[in-house]
């Protein structure tokens, strides 16, 4: 793993959001792996910007989300659907056609999934995933205990996980109790995987996903098995590192 520090949570994003526009840039029909998150706002707020002032183009990308909630209306504000529009493809040259989340208002789940999976590889498959990480460990929605081969499905949202996200609903109740993700096995068939972690509160997990044993209780360790992954980190998200050998932008 390549493992790259910056200062803050801002200047992390803008290296994720250049290396992304550097892949765009050597490959205009790029499959981009796209997650929502609060960690992922300076990355499209950067993206948008290189977009409009540096003419970054994305006509010809296509962008597969890793995840959304059951039950929520892909026009609902607290949706990751909405949260893509909003925040990045409102903003940038992207077709709304080429832009993909799973439907978690599907009548059959099931079949979304299987759709899901299907429509990635009919696609040439993700060309470069961006991760974001939860705080016990998962990516994407696959919680702990996902299996490594795991694909497009149907999980149960830990109350960690739903606490973490609860600042977007009005109260911890009304947070879905279920997402649709894609699988880690879908994340680690990706060519190349980006993860993006800033923050003190993930310092701990960080550690654990690079440095600890390869398990699936720690979802993103995963990426361990991945032969073309890079960190992005700002310090307080790699103040727990043991290893300090890493870049330091
Ligand atoms: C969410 C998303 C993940 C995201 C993670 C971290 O629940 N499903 O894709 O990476 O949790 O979120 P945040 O960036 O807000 O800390």
């Amino acid at each position: 793993m390549e493992i790259i520090v910056q200062p803050t949570a801002q200047t992390a994003g803008c290296t994720v959001a250049e290396l992304m526009a550097q892949a765009l840039a050597a490959q205009p029909e790029l499959v981009l792996g796209l997650a929502s998150g609060r960690t992922m706002e300076p990355v499209y707020d950067e993206l948008v910007r290189m977009h409009r002032e540096e003419a970054l183009d994305f006509a010809r990308c296509r962008t597969f989300n890793l995840d959304e909630y059951i039950g929520l209306a892909a026009d609902d504000p607290r949706s990751f659907h909405y949260f893509m529009r909003r925040r990045f493809f409102d903003h940038v040259n992207i077709q709304s056609g080429h832009t993909h989340l799973p439907d978690g208002l599907a009548s059959s789940l099931q079949a979304e999934c299987e759709n899901y999976e299907k429509l990635i590889a009919e696609k040439g498959g993700i060309g470069l995933q961006l991760l974001g990480i939860g705080l016990n460990g998962h990516v994407g929605f696959n919680e702990p205990q996902s299996p490594l081969d795991s694909r497009t499905r149907v999980v149960e949202l830990s109350p960690l996980t739903r606490a973490q996200n609860a600042s977007f609903f009005p109260s911890l109740e009304e947070v879905p109790r279920r997402a649709i993700t894609v699988g880690i096995g879908t994340i680690l068939d990706a060519r190349r995987c980006v993860l993006l972690a800033t923050g003190l509160s993930k310092a701990k997990i960080v550690s654990k996903a690079i440095e600890g044993p390869l398990t699936t209780v720690v979802a993103a360790s995963a990426l361990q098995l991945h032969p073309n992954c890079t960190v992005v980190l700002d310090e307080a998200a790699a103040s727990g590192l043991r290893n300090k050998i890493f870049t330091r932008k």
